[in-house]
């Protein structure tokens, strides 16, 4: 099966940034960039970040010596920001202790910051043709469907592991495991697979019984939570816009965000959010509609609440950034669309008056 796999890879191969030329083995700094990167992402989100990456730090020792800020304001957008901060641990390790060095099995690449089991298999495969089995989602999906395994995700994943390490080969494993992925994401696709064009069509018993369609087998999703809160866009009389860093700890740990309170299980109290304002502005007005953001486990809704003040007073971890800056300040993306609500409607204007 490995090598029709390795067949069908070397014809129809991707050619995507972070890979070699066919033959050549890739920089193990290109593939753990774009491992990382890749974590909940799409491929083709990813292409630019990665070559802005690489442009500003070519080596992991030039991103080990970069300001965490400007990793972060170049990772915003890419979400989770807690990988783009052990991103750059790592880094720091890889450059300290290494020698600037990727370590070449799983074992040694699991002891590095924001390395799981996944990125660990995958980098040693891909980077130094270890037969390590990453296992994502895409590989899931086919494997579930080749074998039948019936049992819904996440229980089946021990089983699936376990059918992904016999069937890497011990050569070209890295070949192999972007083979892996790329008839995930072009040929085993979650609708509709284009079976006629696989190169596992002949072992597929999904495909046998007709049933590749309803493979993976899903557990009733439990529904997502919402939670509320109150966002303050705050302006003074030049224009410039209150932005403050989150605290280190949690969801967005150390990004910039338009100042908002707590977010919480009940629809927000705007009253009592304002009492809680990070300034004292006047009047307060409401704007209309919500922002809404979803996280990995729960929907938010952020009512946002726009302010004027004469002079801007300091703020604890708060920075005033002009309106032409703010593109560059390193703001997550539910604090973009925030930035975006508040902007439409004050130079829009339909704004009401509260507080
Ligand atoms: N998804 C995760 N890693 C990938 C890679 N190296 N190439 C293509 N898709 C991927």
């Amino acid at each position: 099966m490995s090598a029709k796999l390795v067949d069908w890879y070397d014809r129809h191969r991707r050619v995507l940034p972070w890979r070699s030329p066919p033959g050549e083995r890739a920089d193990p700094y290109h593939v753990w960039l774009s491992e990382i990167m890749l974590q909940q992402t799409t491929v083709a989100a990813v292409g630019p970040y990665f070559r802005d990456f690489l442009a500003r730090w070519p080596t992991v020792a030039h991103l080990a010596a970069a300001d965490l800020d400007d990793v972060l304001r170049a990772w915003a957008g890419l979400g989770y920001y807690a990988r783009a901060r052990n991103l750059h641990k790592c880094a720091r390790v890889v450059a300290a202790d290494h020698g600037g060095r990727f370590p070449d099995d799983e074992e040694g690449l699991r002891q590095l910051p924001g390395i799981g089991a996944y990125t660990a298999a995958a980098i040693a495969a891909i980077a130094f043709d270890r037969p390590a089995a990453a296992v994502d989602g895409n590989v899931e999906r086919v494997l579930s469907r080749v074998f039948t395994v019936w049992e819904p995700l996440p229980a089946s994943k021990p089983v699936i592991r376990d059918l992904a390490a016999r069937l890497v080969p011990d050569r070209r494993a890295g070949d192999y495991t972007q083979a892996l992925f790329d008839l995930g994401a072009t040929v085993c696709t979650p609708r509709k697979p284009r079976c006629m064009l696989c190169p596992w069509a002949e072992f597929c018993l999904a495909r046998a019984d007709g049933v590749q369609e309803q493979l993976p087998a899903k557990a009733a999703k439990a529904e997502q939570p919402t939670r509320y809160g109150v966002a303050f866009f705050v302006t003074d009389r030049d224009g410039n816009v209150l932005l403050r860093r989150r605290k280190e700890q949690g969801l967005l740990g150390g990004m910039m965000e338009v100042p908002s309170g707590d977010w919480t299980a009940a629809p927000a109290d705007i009253a009592a959010a304002l009492a809680r304002a990070p300034v004292g502005a006047a009047p307060w007005r409401t704007l209309p509609g919500a922002v809404r953001h979803t996280f990995t486990h729960f929907h938010l809704h952020l009512i946002v609440v726009a302010g004027r003040v004469d002079m801007a007073p300091p703020v604890p971890d708060g920075v005033w950034v002009p309106p032409d800056r703010l593109g560059a300040e390193a703001l997550p993306t539910v604090m973009r669309k925030v930035v975006r609500h508040a902007l439409v409607h004050l130079t829009g204007g339909g704004a009401s008056e509260v507080g």
